[in-house]
C-alpha cells in the first residue's frame, strides 16, 4: 500500500515559538513537508509574492508562467493592457490550459477539451455546448486570477491576501536601494534576457538564509576568488573585498521590516569615479573585446559605459523570493520541502532615449559576459552548500541550526533613520530578523481570496 498521505502530518499543530528562536531555528522548518504546505499559504498566498518583470511582457496580449508559491499562474498583459495573474488551471477539469513559457496570445485554449478563455481570463467558448443545462454566462467558469497584482518600477508582485498592506508599505524601505539599483540606468530602467536555471534538492529558506550572508563568501567561493584575480595585477576583482577581515569593511548588511534585507558592498568602490566599478569587474573571457572597441570608439565616454556593464556589489532581498544582485535578477520557486528552483535572469540595459550614441549592444554584451560569471562559477558553490545542509538536515536528533553570529556583542548594530538594523558584513541580524517576520507570518492565517471576472 502506498500510504503516504497518511504518513504527512495535519496541517496545524505547530509551536513557531518553540520552533523559533532568537539564536537558533528547528531543523524541521526545512523537511517537515507540513510546515512546507502551510509556508505555500501563510507565506506565498499572505505576503507580496515577485511574479515577473514587465520587461518580459512589454505588449499587449504578451504572456510568461509564473507561479506564487505552488499555483501555476500566467502573467500576461490582456488585450486591453492590464496586467493580470491568471490561474493557469481550466475551470472545467482542472488541466494548464498554457504550456507554452512565454509568447503572444489573446485567447488561451485548454488542449483537454477545447474550452477557450480571453487573456482577461473571462471564458470566450467551449465546444458542442448544447450538451451542457447550465449557464456559460456565469463567472464561476472565468479563470480564477489572483486579486492584487502591483508593479514597483517594473517588477511585478501579487498577493491573494485581502488584508496585506499596499505593495510601495510592504516593500518600506528596502524600496530606496532597488531604485538607486535602477536609477543608474539610462532611464531607470533594465529588461531581463535570458537566464540560467537551476534546480536544487534543498528547501527554498536556504537560498533567503544565504543572500546576505558575507560569512561564507571566503570560504566557500575560494576558487571563484582565485579566478577572478588570476589575470589580475592588482588582485582586487570581483569578491576581493572579503579578503582578510571583511567586518571591518565599509560593507554592512541592512535588516528591514517584512523580512527584506540589503547587503551594501558598494563601499567597496570610490563614489562618483567613471571607470571604479569597472576597475573591480572580474575578467570574463570575451569581454575584454569589447571593453576595447568601447574605449576606441567612445573614447570620452568609455569609463561611464564600462560602469554601465560593470556589476553594482549589492544584493537587495525581498523577502520571499527575489533577489537583486550585481548585474542579475534572482528568482526562488519553491518546488517541494527539500526541492526549489532558482533562475538567474541576466538584465539588459536599454536606451529608449538614445543616449548612448550607439554603445547599447557592446555594454549589454559585456553585461551577459557577467551573466556568465557568479551565475556558473558562484551560485553551484551555494547551491552544493544548501543541498549539504539538506543531507545534514536529515540527522533528527541534531535539532538546531544556530543563528547568533553578532548576538550579544554589545555596540555592535545600529539602528537607522528607516528603521533598519544594520550591522558588520558577516553578522547574522538579517536571518534573526527575517525568521521574526516568517515566524509571525506562521502563525496567522490569511484572509485568501481569488477573484474572477464578471461574464
Ligand atoms: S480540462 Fe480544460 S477543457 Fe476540459
Ligand atoms: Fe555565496
Amino acid at each position: 500500500m502506498d500510504g503516504t498521505d497518511l504518513q504527512v502530518p495535519a496541517l496545524g499543530g505547530h509551536d513557531f515559538d518553540q520552533l523559533i528562536r532568537e539564536d537558533r531555528v528547528h531543523r524541521s522548518i526545512y523537511t517537515d513537508p507540513a510546515i512546507f504546505r502551510m509556508e505555500m499559504t501563510r507565506v506565498f498566498a499572505a505576503v507580496w509574492v515577485y511574479l515577473g518583470h514587465e520587461s518580459q511582457i512589454p505588449a499587449n496580449d504578451d504572456f510568461v508562467q509564473t507561479r506564487m508559491g505552488l499555483r501555476p499562474l500566467i502573467l500576461v498583459r490582456d488585450s486591453g493592457g492590464q496586467i493580470r495573474a491568471l490561474y493557469n488551471r481550466c475551470t472545467h477539469r482542472g488541466s494548464t490550459v498554457c504550456r507554452q513559457e512565454s509568447g503572444s496570445a489573446k485567447a488561451f485554449q485548454c488542449p483537454y477539451h477545447g474550452w477557450t478563455f480571453f487573456n482577461s481570463g473571462r471564458l470566450s467558448g467551449v465546444p458542442w455546448p448544447e450538451g451542457y443545462a447550465c449557464d456559460f454566462g456565469d463567472s464561476r467558469f472565468n479563470l480564477a486570477q489572483v486579486p492584487r497584482v502591483e508593479s514597483f518600477r517594473g517588477f511585478v508582485f501579487g498577493t491573494l491576501n485581502a488584508d496585506a498592506p499596499p505593495l510601495p508599505d510592504y516593500l518600506g524601505p528596502v524600496a530606496r536601494p532597488i531604485e538607486e539599483w535602477l536609477d543608474r540606468q539610462p532611464g531607470g530602467t533594465i529588461s531581463l534576457c535570458n537566464a540560467n536555471r537551476l534546480r536544487l534538492h534543498g528547501n527554498w529558506k536556504l537560498v533567503y538564509d544565504n543572500s546576505a550572508d558575507g560569512y561564507h563568501v571566503l570560504f566557500s567561493h575560494r576558487s571563484l576568488l582565485a579566478m577572478e584575480n588570476r589575470m589580475a595585477t592588482d588582485d582586487a576583482k570581483g569578491l576581493a573585498f572579503y579578503r582578510d577581515s571583511p567586518d571591518t569593511r565599509p560593507m554592512y548588511v541592512y535588516a528591514y521590516p517584512n523580512g527584506h534585507h540589503f547587503k551594501d558592498k558598494r563601499g567597496n568602490v570610490e563614489r562618483g569615479r567613471p571607470g571604479a566599478l569597472w576597475e573591480i569587474e572580474a575578467s570574463h573571457p570575451g569581454m575584454e573585446f569589447f571593453a576595447d572597441k568601447l574605449r576606441r570608439e567612445h573614447p570620452a565616454r568609455a569609463d561611464e559605459f564600462l560602469d554601465l556593464a560593470s556589476s553594482e556589489p549589492v544584493n537587495i532581498n525581498v523577502f520571499p523570493n527575489l533577489h537583486i544582485l550585481g548585474n542579475h535578477v534572482q528568482v526562488v520557486q519553491p518546488l517541494a520541502v527539500d526541492r526549489t528552483d532558482t533562475t538567474w535572469w541576466g538584465t539588459a540595459v536599454v536606451d529608449d532615449a538614445g543616449t548612448l550614441d550607439g554603445a547599447l549592444e557592446d555594454i549589454n554584451a559585456i553585461r551577459m559576459r557577467t551573466q556568465e560569471g557568479f551565475p556558473n562559477f558562484g551560485e553551484v558553490d551555494d547551491l552544493m552548500n544548501f543541498e549539504q545542509i539538506q543531507a545534514g538536515l536529515a540527522a533528527e536528533e541534531d535539532e538546531w541550526v544556530y543563528t547568533h553570529r553578532g548576538l550579544g556583542l554589545p555596540d555592535r548594530y545600529r539602528v537607522e533613520e528607516d528603521g533598519a538594523i544594520r550591522g558588520p558584513a558577516t553578522d547574522e541580524v538579517f536571518l534573526r530578523e527575517y525568521f521574526k517576520f516568517y515566524r509571525q507570518l506562521m502563525a496567522a492565517e490569511p484572509r485568501i481570496e481569488i477573484t474572477r471576472e464578471a461574464s
